[in-house]
Order: structure tokens, then sequence, then C-alpha cells
């Protein structure tokens, strides 16, 4: 018996029952791996995949993959009705609707043409509703109720607030889920992720009507003018302020791609039924990739990753999300610790309160860790110990085991995330006839929490991205990731102003569509 386990056994001995059982690990401990061994294992495994040539293979795979959907699939690569990118010079007010994997919001947005030295965006009010496991179990048109009970109090506040009666809102909304668009402002709802089941018993369904149906049903003046995907809606909320924007990143909860393409990118059936008028006049078209979804057969993958996607409610539906996003890191680092825990001696064997619940590990944890400058990660600790309290305090070298795993998840994140969106913005240069040397500058716009916020995460893919552009023939900076805050909303806003609505031959937007109240908020 080695002595970690003697001195442990005597701990549990001094201890009483409920501690006892909190430390039944120790004894049921089996392998005899020691920390240091297991330690350099994960390091091991983690980092294998993360040489640059490696991810440039990674990105001829995937641009294949991605070349296949572009031709054939129902479920991604799914073209918008946007062919053109705003020009700034929009304007109007416009109620912005963005229902994000944790969070509704509802926004009142003014955009103000910058040539007439106006504001460019302005959020003229918001609210926002967070969208707890509740919601994400609310069923069919249950959800939408749900949504137009809200946008029915904003409007009751716009109108309180303006002294009018019934103002009528023109609304655009970002919809952080897969749609497949049959016309500018609405489209058939496809299978959503991120455990709503919103889905149930309407899928296929057209989402403006659900939406429309529920707000009806309330009397609310409202029209639905724009459904647009959120990555979409980024990639054109930052059009409006930056001209070379041409791809999108969101980064949160879940993650997306958007691109614009030219249309000959695309096979004629994916563009289902559309007016001649739209064909004619469009060359170009803003595409939602659903990123999370490629990579199946591309991403190498660790033991880990393997138990949190068989575990999962969708498994295989989302690759690339499975490994990234701000949901399943902290999973990630948590399946990690269990097995230190229970095969290595970590804590001595001690399960720290809720560790071994599914998804308990909240990756704002891992940020705190990274983001932890001091040499006893004492900011960190108490982090950690606040969510999962134990009997016996962590040692140092367990909580730098910590922070050592919590980087490499995220790097590792950080590099496949380089990876595809290289692929694509490969696929992009190629498609406009170009050599990776030959394409102007082109920005990514990015939202999401773990873009914007998780440490190091946004210079580490952009330094990863600029070698491969590097390999790739490409010069350093010749595709910057940069942020577009609240671009959601802005983007749902832009949406209804922006449209070229080809089925009507008419342009919406240009001018304010709300009521022109006294006082306008
Ligand atoms: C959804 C996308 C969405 C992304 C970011 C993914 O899980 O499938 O439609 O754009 O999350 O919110």
């Amino acid at each position: 018996m080695s002595a970690m386990v003697t001195s442990a056994l005597q701990l549990i001995q001094s201890t009483s029952p409920s501690k006892r059982q909190r430390l039944r690990h120790v004894v049921e401990r089996k392998g005899e791996k020691s920390m240091d061994e297991f330690a350099s294992e994960v390091r091991g495994l983690l980092e294998a995949p993360l040489q640059v040539e490696q991810s440039l293979d990674m990105s001829t795979r995937l641009q294949e993959e991605y070349r296949e959907k572009l031709n054939a699939s129902d479920i991604s690569m799914l073209p918008s009705f946007q062919h053109t990118l705003p020009t700034g010079d929009e304007r109007g007010d416009f109620l912005g609707l963005d229902v994000g994997g944790s969070t509704f919001r509802i926004a009142l947005i003014r955009l103000g043409a910058k040539s007439n030295g106006e504001d460019g965006m302005q959020v003229r009010r918001i609210r926002s509703f967070p969208i707890n496991k509740a919601i994400r179990d609310l069923q069919g048109q249950a959800f939408f109720d749900w949504m137009a009970e809200r946008i029915g109090e904003m409007l009751a506040e716009y109108n309180h607030i303006n002294g009018t009666r019934d103002a009528r809102l023109l609304m655009g909304l970002a919809w952080s889920f897969p749609v497949e668009q049959t016309s500018p402002r609405s489209g058939r709802l496809l299978a959503m992720g991120k455990g709503f089941k919103a889905t149930y018993g309407v899928e296929g369904q057209d989402l403006s009507e659900l939406v429309m149906r529920s707000c009806r049903t309330r009397g609310l003046n409202v029209e639905m003018r724009a459904i647009v995907n959120d990555g979409a809606a980024t990639l054109l909320s930052q059009a409006y302020r930056d001209p070379s924007t041409r791809m999108s990143l969101i980064l949160g909860t879940g993650m997306n791609a958007a691109v614009f393409l030219p249309v000959k990118a695309l096979s004629s059936g994916k563009f289902g039924e559309r007016p001649d008028s739209w064909h004619a006049a469009a060359k170009h078209v803003l595409v939602n990739t659903e990123l999370s979804m490629f990579g199946k057969q591309v991403w190498p993958v660790t033991r880990w990753d393997e138990e949190l996607n068989a575990k999962h409610m969708l498994p295989d539906f989302q690759p690339l999300e499975y490994l990234v996003t701000g949901r399943y890191l902290g999973e990630i680092v948590r399946l990690i610790l269990v097995e230190a825990i229970t095969t290595a001696g970590m804590f001595n064997g001690e399960m720290p309160s809720r560790l071994e619940e599914d998804y308990a590990l909240d990756t704002r944890i891992l940020a705190a860790f990274q983001g932890d400058n001091t040499a006893t990660l004492t900011k960190a600790k108490s982090a950690f110990l606040r969510a999962h309290t134990m009997f016996a305090p962590p040692q140092l070298r367990e909580l730098q085991f910590i922070r050592d795993i919590s980087q490499l998840v995220a790097q590792r994140a950080a590099v496949y995330l380089a990876t595809a969106l290289h692929a694509l913005w490969t696929l992009r240069t190629t498609a406009e006839g170009l050599e990776p040397g030959e394409a102007s500058h082109v920005t990514i716009a990015c939202d999401g929490t773990i873009v914007e916020k998780y440490p190091d995460f946004r210079s580490s893919c952009q330094r990863h991205l600029d070698e491969l552009c590097v390999l790739s023939g490409a010069s350093k900076g010749a595709v910057t990731l940069e942020m577009a805050p609240e671009s959601s909303i802005f983007g749902a806003a832009v949406a209804v102003c922006c449209l070229e609505d080809t089925s009507e031959g008419t342009r919406v937007g240009f001018a304010a569509h709300v009521e022109q109240p006294q006082h306008p908020w």
C-alpha cells in the first residue's frame, strides 16, 4: 500500500461518518497512478494535436467537408436572403430580439447614418430575461408565448414612456439556433441544441409565424421583418461599422460562424424556393455555416471528450461545440479532475462537493485559474472552494494542476477554432478565385463570453490563425479577429433595415418605423 493511501486511510478513521462517505474514493481508488504521471499523460494528450502543420492538414480536410455541405445539407451551410452588406448609411428605429442560449434580450435600437454625423448604432432601451431550465423545457407554442409576454412588457413600457397608446414596431430576430430561411422574414424551425425543447411538436414550422401567432393572441402591435441566425447578425452588425468584415465568430455558450460567399459557391438546390428577382440580384450571399457541426472525423479527441459526447443529450450533433464553448470547457476539465481524484490521489482522494455532478464545474472557475497571476493562486482557490467545498484544503501543486489543465483545454479550443476559421477563410478566398496571398484583409466579427472574456483566448486564437495564414502563403494579419459588442441585437436591427425584399420589389428600412414619440427613449 502506498504511503499516500495509508495516510489517507488514517485521515478517514479520524473523521465523522459523513466525512468518511466523502472520502470514500481513497479506498476505492484503483490503478495507483501518481499525480505526476497522470499530469504528464493529460498534458501529452491535450498538446499532441496543437502543431501548426497538423492544423493545416486538418484545415484542408475541413474545407472538403464544408464543400460537401455547401453542395447538400439541410442543417448546415444555410444561405440567408441577405445578398448585400450594410453600407453604414441605414437608419431608423427597430425592435431587436435576441434569443440566446441563456438570455432573451429585447432592445429598441436606433440606427443613425454615420454620414449624417449621427451616432451609428444606439441601444435606446434594453431588457434582458434569463432563460433558465424551466424556460428551456417549454415545448412548442408555450415557448413563443413566453417570448410574446416579454415583448408585450417592453411595448407597454415604450407606450407608457412615450405617451403613445399603440405604437407599431418592426422587429428583427437574432436566433441562436439553426433556421432554414424561406424568405427574409421567415424560416423553418430546425432542431435546437443547448438543451431547448421549443421545437417539440412544431419542428419545421415557420419561426416568424410561431412568434407572431403568440404576439397576435396578445394583441401586440408588432411585425416581424427579419429573422437571422445570431452568427449572421454579428457579421451584419460589424459590417455596418467596418466594411472589411466578411466573416463572424460567435463563441459563448454555443458557437458558430457566418461568411459572405459568392453565390456560386453553393449548389442551386441549397437556395430552395426563391423568386427569380432574388437570383437576378444576388452575387453574394450571407451563409450561416453552423460551424459547430463540423469536424467529427477531423478533431483529435481524448477519452474525456468521448465520455462527454457519449453522455450528451445529442451525441455527435455538434462535435466542434463540445470541444470549445463555455458550456463544455468546464465539463472537460471536471471529467479530468474526477479521474485525477479517483485514480491518482489528487486531493488525497477527497471529492469536493458537487464535483461529481455533470456540468457542475463552471467555465468561469477555469477563467479564474488562468487569470490568477499570484504565486499562491489564492483568488482562484477561493473561487473553486466557494463552488466546491472541501474538508482538507487543496495543496498548491494541485491548484497549479487545475490551472495547467484549464490552460491546455482552452488552448486546444483556441487552436481548433483557428483551424476551423482558417478553413473557412481559405474556402472563401478560393471561391473568389484568389490565392491566399492575393486576398485583401478580412475582419472576423467576434462576439460571445469566451472570445471576449476568457483570459488570452482571442490572442491565442489570433496567433494560431496568423501562423496558419503564413504557412498557407498569406501574410500575418491577413485575417483579424475583432470584438463586435452587442452584435446579435444590433445585427437583428441592421437586418431589418438593409434587407432588399426582392419578393415584393421594395427595400425596407431607411426611415423611422415607430410612431414618432414626443420624448423618444
Ligand atoms: C447553434 C447556432 C448558433 C450558435 C451560437 C449553436 O449551438 O447551433 O445556430 O449560432 O450556437 O449561438
